[in-house]
């Protein structure tokens, strides 16, 4: 189990009225708290949640629409993000409720005491498993907040790009894209994915750049997904947007793949999905069809890359990263 379920478990008589737990780990805290419903944003956690917990579980950028005795915060990394579900999770809370933080000393859940502290007296509940618990009891009636004002948007090649709290390279475009996308050219195009689009830069650009060309943009983040909607209207692109984890949730009979793949050194997730797609990518392409990539240089994605489909070029290297290239034969 998750240690910060196992800290809400010491005391479990505080979380057993009617209560939400805002980006629950996947794991079998909810068997133990049967009156708790959990409200995830990642598809792949909400998969494996859902399949044990069906209806007790809400894939949404927004938190349900009624109220809660009790809210827990499972603190995310981005403090935008903490902010926006802090102010989402104390509207959905009763009067005289309590809204729970509990995260990791290491992902700064003393700095996102203070952020909790917006909603007056906070009390530091627990502290084990490399943990910590803080509660505060709610006495004011809010509004839910607008995901709207936690948006940020910078222009690429006339595209106005928008990211909302807690997506990917938030209000700026991150230096591997940025190399990717100057080696846009010569795809097969018909039927082209962006994995893993983040905000939605790339899937934009191809559009933009490939306009007859039916544009997929994936992602496991709802809040990714958003971005890359408002994103496609800010433009007035038309694309098909995926919420789902993997490749296995992307379309076949794709001509290409244009990537940008999830990365985070520790998250051990994260390498499976890049190295499941590397691996399974050929399997959605069509005869011809290319998997195009950008990565940091120091992963060893070519070894895999040449397993998978027999080929692969380096087309550039700048900066650090390196753009791969391989054609299904
Ligand atoms: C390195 S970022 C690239 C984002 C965007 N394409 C860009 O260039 O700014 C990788 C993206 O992959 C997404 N991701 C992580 N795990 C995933 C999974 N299992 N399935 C689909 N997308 C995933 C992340 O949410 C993130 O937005």
């Amino acid at each position: 189990m998750d240690p910060r379920s196992e800290v809400l478990l010491r005391q479990a008589e505080l979380f057993n009225g009617k209560t939400l737990l805002a980006g629950l780990p996947a794991d079998e805290l909810l068997t133990k708290l049967p009156q708790a419903t959990g409200w995830t944003w990642l598809a792949n956690d909400w998969q494996m949640l859902n399949h044990h917990y069906n209806q007790r579980i809400h894939l949404a950028t927004t938190a349900p629409t009624t109220k809660f005795q009790t809210t827990v915060l499972f603190l995310p990394k981005s403090k935008e993000l903490t902010e926006y579900l802090l102010q989402a999770l104390a509207a959905c809370t009763e009067l005289q409720g309590s809204l729970y933080l509990v995260g990791e000393k290491k992902a700064g859940i003393e700095r996102a005491a203070k952020q909790l502290a917006t909603y007056g007296k906070t009390r530091k509940l627990d502290s084990a498993r490399h943990c910590q618990l803080w509660q505060v009891q709610i006495n004011e009636s809010t509004t839910a907040p607008k995901l709207q004002d936690f948006a940020q948007s910078y222009t690429v090649n006339d595209l106005t790009i928008t990211s909302f709290a807690g997506v990917f390279s938030h209000g700026h475009l991150d230096v591997g894209s940025q190399l990717l996308i100057q080696h846009l050219d010569k795809i097969p195009t018909d039927k082209i994915l962006d994995f893993g689009c983040g905000a939605g830069v790339i899937g934009a650009l191809l559009k933009q750049r490939y306009p007859q060309a039916t544009v997929y943009l994936q992602d496991v983040d709802v809040f990714a997904i958003a971005s890359t909607e408002q994103t496609l209207k800010n433009n007035n692109l038309e694309a098909i947007t995926i919420t789902g984890d993997g490749i296995d949730a992307s379309p076949k009979g794709l001509t290409a793949i244009i990537t940008n793949p999830p990365f985070h050194q520790g998250i051990q997730t994260n390498y499976q999905t890049t190295e499941q797609l590397l691996h399974y990518a050929i399997d959605h392409l069509v005869k011809g069809g290319e998997l195009r990539l950008v990565a940091n240089s120091f992963l060893k994605y070519q070894p895999l890359i040449q397993q998978a489909f027999g080929n692969c070029q380096v087309l550039a290297e700048s900066n650090g990263f390196k753009i791969y290239s391989a054609y299904k034969v």
